[in-house]
């Protein structure tokens, strides 16, 4: 039986394009009401409704969870995606390289989240999701803030899942491997390569499309994950296995 999402309110952030865009699509095909979020509101036509949301403006996660309980009445799901990952020679991070990924990856998730707990516990019902990276077991050299934010992350919400368990807000954590996105493509045009390193280095050889890491998300969204909180479940075909 597919995962179902009727009617359920959920709130994703980052959704202009990649991971975030085919968590707002797929959500809203499995019968979800999506609020989809990025710095501008994304355009994203089968939608409920596309808010700007800034994730390192801690007011603006108030204002967004504000205008959808406004809105739909409740918020039933927050998925915490917008991230940023660019590279730096480990000897080459300024300051500000240094804070603008704890301010996207790490204190960006954490405003979206208390904001969404806010407004869940009273309810006493909710389901979040965060979104960590392999990189953080894979330990990769060039993306020593990022890797920071995204372990910083795993804790955070462990965290938040045992402060709001008790109130039924479940908090969740995905980690995805290497995900075949537009922004990856610009990245690294050379994709013949990429896909070898990949092969090497995952169980299961081929390319991750953001459409088939949706469903994982879509079931820590979903009541049939009720009985979990506090996971972090790597979606990497195998990279990070054993
Ligand atoms: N693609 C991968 O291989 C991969 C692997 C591991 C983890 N992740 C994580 O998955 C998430 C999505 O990654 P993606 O590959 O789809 O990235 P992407 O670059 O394709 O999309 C990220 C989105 O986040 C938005 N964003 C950036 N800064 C923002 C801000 N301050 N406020 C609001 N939105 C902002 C961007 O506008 C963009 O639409 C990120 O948290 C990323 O770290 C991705």
């Amino acid at each position: 039986m597919a995962i179902d999402l009727t009617n359920r309110v959920c709130v994703i952030t980052g959704c202009a394009e990649g991971i975030g865009a085919a968590l707002a699509t797929g959500f809203t095909a499995r019968g979800a009401t999506v609020v989809a979020t990025d710095i501008k509101p994304p355009v994203l036509p089968s939608v409920a409704m596309s808010l700007a949301w800034d994730v390192t403006d801690p007011a603006a996660a108030t204002r967004v969870m504000d205008a959808v309980v406004a809105r739909f009445g409740r918020v039933d799901a927050f998925v915490a995606n917008a991230g940023i990952y660019p590279r730096h020679p480990w000897d080459e991070i300024t300051p500000e390289d240094w804070r603008k990924s704890q301010a996207v990856n790490l204190e960006g998730s954490w405003w979206g989240c208390q904001a969404a707990a806010k407004v869940m516990v009273p309810r006493g019902y909710g389901k979040i999701v965060t979104v960590s990276s392999i990189t953080v077991r894979m330990g990769t050299g060039n993306l020593t803030p990022y890797i920071a934010a995204k372990a910083g992350i795993i804790g955070m919400t462990q965290s938040l899942a045992r402060a709001v368990g008790a109130q039924g807000v479940r908090v969740n954590c995905v980690m995805p491997g290497a995900i075949l996105t537009d922004a990856e493509v610009r990245l690294f045009p050379d994709q013949e390569t990429v896909l070898k390193k990949v092969n090497e280095a995952q169980a299961i050889p081929g390319r991750i499309g953001p459409e088939a890491i949706e469903p994982t998300f879509a079931f820590l969204c979903a009541v049939e994950s009720d009985a979990i909180t506090g996971q972090v479940i790597a979606v990497d075909q195998g990279m990070t296995a054993g």
